[in-house]
């Protein structure tokens, strides 16, 4: 609920966003925008994990509500997937864009390509919402970087973590801008971004 209210309040979600949920997993954040807003235009759901969109299209889709299997790469989560990149979306056709976690377990090449697509999807006035690791002052991008973080990181993708002027390039690059920083408040210490189209 708390992610609904931080949409509305710097993405403006409202009951006629297309909402794109970017590695929904099994729909976190679905249940709570249908605790909110009594119906929304488009909530959809995207991830590569097929069990998890299974339980969601069978629990949690309705009018409004859909949820899609992307049969694409994560080399934690998805390693055979094929290497090439899609949001399941049209161009310019999302209002808010969610990816909570998820560039926090991305390679630097997905990272950009995908920063990419998300600057071509959002629709003008549109607003993306992310999370990821980035700190001052360390390399470009690391893996599951030794003692950093609340947690002892094991497995491929366990923690991404960027330098904050790095991504912010990918972010520049992928046609985006920053609209605002919240450092280190997020999940084992991940910080937010609220991204736009430039
Ligand atoms: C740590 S989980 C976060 C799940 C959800 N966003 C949340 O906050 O509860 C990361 C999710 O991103 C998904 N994911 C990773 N790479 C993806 C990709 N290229 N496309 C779609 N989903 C992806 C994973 O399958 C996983 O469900």
């Amino acid at each position: 609920m708390r992610d609904v209210k931080r949409l509305e309040r710097y993405c403006d979600l409202n009951p006629e966003s297309a909402l794109l949920d970017w590695g929904s997993g099994a729909g976190r954040l679905a249940i709570g925008v249908k605790e909110y807003f009594p119906s929304i235009r488009d909530y959809h759901g995207v991830d590569v994990q097929r069990t998890l969109i299974d339980w969601a299209q069978e629990n949690l889709a309705g009018e409004g509500y859909r949820f899609t299997y992307v049969d694409v790469s994560n080399e934690r989560y998805n390693p055979d997937g094929s290497l090439e990149r899609t949001l399941s979306t049209d161009a310019h056709s999302v209002d808010v864009f969610y990816a909570y976690s998820v560039f926090s377990h991305m390679n630097v090449d997905d990272t950009a390509g995908y920063l990419e697509l998300v600057g071509q999807t959002l629709t003008t006035m549109g607003k993306a919402l992310v999370t990821c690791f980035v700190e001052e002052d360390v390399p470009e991008w690391d893996e599951n970087p030794a003692g950093y973080g609340p947690l002892e990181w094991k497995g491929r993708l366990h923690c991404t973590r960027f330098s904050r002027q790095y991504f912010e390039s990918l972010v520049q690059l992928g046609g985006l801008a920053v609209d605002r920083f919240e450092y280190g408040r997020e999940t084992d210490g991940q910080s937010l971004y609220i991204l736009r189209r430039r």
